[in-house]
């Protein structure tokens, strides 16, 4: 029973930040985001009698027991669905640097749910496998859709109503989002501690959930309505929204290093010269520039030219996860 499956992964353009529920990683605030063309996870499992527990390679490498129990109890919901206790070995493979604020978690956690779900024979829809996706990583039901996709944080104490669907495909609008590499560290505090930490500690948290609506409305209509420069007004807005929200928990949290802040001046001199380029930045060090197809050279040099900058890696809107391959 094996099968191999190919996730991307994605931005966020309006921002999760913060559980309902932390056990079922139910989202407090709805998100909206990008998936990726030029970032990916795939992963193979096989289950089999033979194995007696459960087995983690990724990207070439034993992983730590932390990450292979992670990921064990998350296999435990799909072995329960399928009414087995099989173990797997799985091999899991990123083309980036992992845990560096590119949303490794959000293609990994997407791309084992389809190869685990096919593997074990469940025919599960889009929906039930985002709702699956979720409970590895709140991102990773949003790499289940492509394109530009909306998660819902739902209201059922369950989570049945807390997945992803596309809002428009990846066809609909050619957008570029080219990410700046300033860091290939692992992020200092996770999105789960993170999240915590804000929920606790933060004396804006009630704030930004309570204005969490009025984002996702206007960024569906700009995305529905191709408007860039709203679409980016909007992300920016929400990036700086959402790390106004960490910087206040206490400790504070801090997820950006000086290049990062380079960056974003970078990105505002430009617009301020009359190209449409806009920012925003996840858990962790690495800048991300929203642009128009017209301009992503210009915005590539200029990403290029500052220094710390290691790599800029562009994308388009990607596609949603896939089997590569299975047997039958
Ligand atoms: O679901 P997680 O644990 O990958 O957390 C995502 C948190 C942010 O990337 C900062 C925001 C987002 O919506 O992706």
């Amino acid at each position: 029973m094996r099968s191999k499956a190919r996730a991307h992964s994605n931005i966020a353009l309006i921002k999760y930040w913060g559980k309902r529920d932390e056990r079922l990683n139910l989202p407090a605030v709805g998100s909206i985001s990008l998936t990726l063309s030029a970032l990916w996870t795939e992963t193979e499992i096989e289950f089999s009698p033979q194995f007696q527990t459960d087995q983690l390679i990724l990207n070439d490498k034993t992983a730590s027991p932390e990450e292979t129990g992670r990921t064990s109890r998350f296999l435990d919901l799909l072995r329960e669905l399928a009414g087995t206790n099989l173990k797997a070995i799985i091999k899991s493979e990123n083309n980036f640097p992992t845990a560096a604020g590119l949303a490794s978690s959000a293609s990994g956690f997407a791309a084992l749910t389809l190869a685990a779900a096919r593997a074990l024979h469940l025919s599960l829809s889009r929906k039930e496998l985002s709702v699956l996706a979720r409970q590895g990583s709140g991102s990773a039901a949003r790499s289940i859709p492509g394109g530009f996709v909306e998660m819902y944080a739902g209201q059922s104490a369950d989570g049945s109503d807390a997945f992803a669907e596309p809002i428009a495909p990846p066809a609909h609008w050619d957008i570029r989002l080219l990410i700046g590499i300033t860091s290939g560290a692992a992020k200092k505090i996770g999105s789960t501690a993170g999240m915590n930490l804000s929920k606790t500690t933060s004396p804006y948290y009630q704030a930004w959930i309570d204005a969490q609506h009025a984002d996702l409305t206007a960024m569906r209509q700009a995305i529905l309505d191709r408007d860039f420069e709203r679409l980016g007004e909007l992300s920016e807005y929400s990036c700086l929204k959402m790390h106004a929200l960490a910087l206040s928990s206490n400790p504070g949290i801090l997820y950006w290093n000086g290049v990062t802040v380079e960056a974003m001046h970078a990105v505002r001199d430009l617009r301020r010269g009359g190209t449409p380029a806009y920012f925003t930045i996840d858990a962790g060090p690495q800048i991300k520039v929203l642009c128009l197809p017209e301009d992503e050279n210009e915005v590539r040099e200029m990403l290029e030219s500052i220094p710390g900058i290691r790599e800029v890696v562009s994308n388009k809107p990607g596609p949603g996860a896939r089997i590569l391959e299975a047997d039958e």
